[in-house]
């Protein structure tokens, strides 16, 4: 008989008083990182993989997974000024939901989600970048998504000089927020790996994009063993 593919290895670390999201059926990966450094190419990239392979694969993003979370999304990063706070509580809220409506019920019929931005984002650019602290920051996040973290979190570390000349277009207000407060948030995302590795993935993002694709489905392997 082959192995379950929804069963999650043994040596996935449980966190004290958080859910882990190997409790339910599905698999749940975030990528996080500064602006620019392939987030969403290497969504793309595995979620095209992993349907290959028939798995059923959802595809989301923080914030705005959700319709209320796209208008979420345009508040926090296109609306008017916000003071840190309400910045906070804004993904937070946009968390909730994506969380309750789409991401949980995904996983428990047994989903592969994958998730450009999650909360590690929160903790690093309103705890860290904005200044919020970042305990206070994971407290506000984990409740928020009542305590759910991924198996996996793929942490795409670039220096955010070569991140922000990648992208083009008008930049949105996080975007703009100078270059202390992306080194600040890169710092902060590379401490908060250092502290987990059994949940993270920190990969050097400035290789080329199928390069770092071949190392994150390598990550996953154990977890994909006899899927179809
Ligand atoms: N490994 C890579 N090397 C060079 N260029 C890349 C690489 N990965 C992605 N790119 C290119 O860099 C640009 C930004 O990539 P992408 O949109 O995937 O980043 P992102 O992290 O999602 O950005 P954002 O923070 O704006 O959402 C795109 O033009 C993409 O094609
Ligand atoms: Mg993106």
């Amino acid at each position: 008989m082959s192995p379950d593919p929804r069963a999650v290895p043994a040596d996935v670390p449980r966190e004290r008083g958080r859910e882990h999201a190997g409790d339910l059926a599905g698999l749940f990966v975030s990528f996080e990182g500064g602006d620019g450094v392939g987030k969403s190419t290497q969504v793309s990239l595995l979620g095209h993989h992993l349907a290959a392979l028939g798995r059923e694969v959802v595809v989301t993003r923080e914030p705005g997974g959700t319709p209320l979370g796209l208008e979420l999304r345009q508040a926090i990063l296109h609306g008017e000024d916000l003071d840190p706070r309400t910045e906070a509580l804004l993904y937070a809220a946009d968390r909730a939901h994506h969380v309750a409506t789409l991401v949980r019920p995904a996983l428990e019929r047994g989903a592969v989600v994958l998730t450009d931005r999650y909360l590690d984002s929160s903790v690093a650019y309103q705890g860290t970048g904005r200044g919020l602290g970042a305990d206070e920051v994971e407290r506000l996040s984990l409740w928020a998504a009542r305590g759910l973290l991924p198996h996996v979190t793929v942490l795409l570390d670039l220096d955010p000089a070569v991140g922000l000349a990648r992208l083009t277009g008008d930049p949105d207000r996080l975007e703009s927020a100078g270059a202390d407060f992306h080194r600040r948030t890169r710092e902060a995302f590379l401490a908060r790996a250092a502290q987990d590795p059994g949940r993270w993935l920190v990969l050097d993002a400035a290789q080329p994009a199928e390069v770092v694709a071949a190392q994150v489905r390598e990550r996953l392997a154990p977890f994909l063993a006899g899927a179809a």
